[in-house]
């Protein structure tokens, strides 16, 4: 199983998204991969944003190793699942899809099936908003790998 987190820009909610996940997975021993892209180019080859880095930190994970990077068709076509953080999200990724659209998700319908919530960017706000951008990750990739285990 090969999980793919998108959002914009791949330095706030999706490499804390892949690093909980990965993190959540191998606790679990389940043999999956996970990685991390955005939709956008502007952040390409740099590492998360450094209140990212703080709030992955404060839950004991480190994520200073990971750089962001603008999503491949590739990476579409590798992927088993791809998650969206958000409406645009989605629609970008739809885009560029084709027929792999069904492999296509948001991350918040695993907790709230069918309401097509966001997980607020919180790029523009405070360190508060990082915290509970992980809280909400947290629990969404709980919810996540249960429903992908129950599918197998
Ligand atoms: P992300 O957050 O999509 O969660 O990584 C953002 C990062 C950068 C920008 C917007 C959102 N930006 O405008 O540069």
């Amino acid at each position: 199983m090969k999980i793919l987190m998108v959002c914009l820009g791949n330095i706030c909610r999706s490499p804390l998204a892949e690093a909980i996940a990965r993190k959540k997975i191998q606790d679990r021993l389940l043999p999956w991969q996970v990685d991390s892209v955005g939709t956008g180019n502007w952040h390409e080859g740099n590492p998360p944003d450094p209140r990212t880095i703080a709030a992955a930190a404060e839950r004991n994970l480190d994520i200073s190793d990971l750089r962001a990077r603008q999503i491949t068709i590739e990476d579409i076509q590798s992927a088993d699942i791809i998650v969206a953080m958000d409406t645009q999200n989605y629609q970008d990724v739809k885009r560029l899809a084709g027929s792999h659209e069904p492999k296509l998700f948001m991350m918040l319908n695993f907790l709230n099936p069918g309401q097509n919530q966001a997980v607020p960017d919180p790029y523009f706000g405070g360190a508060e908003g990082f915290r509970s951008v992980f809280d909400l990750l947290d629990e969404a990739c709980d919810a996540m790998i249960s429903q992908l285990q129950n599918k197998k």
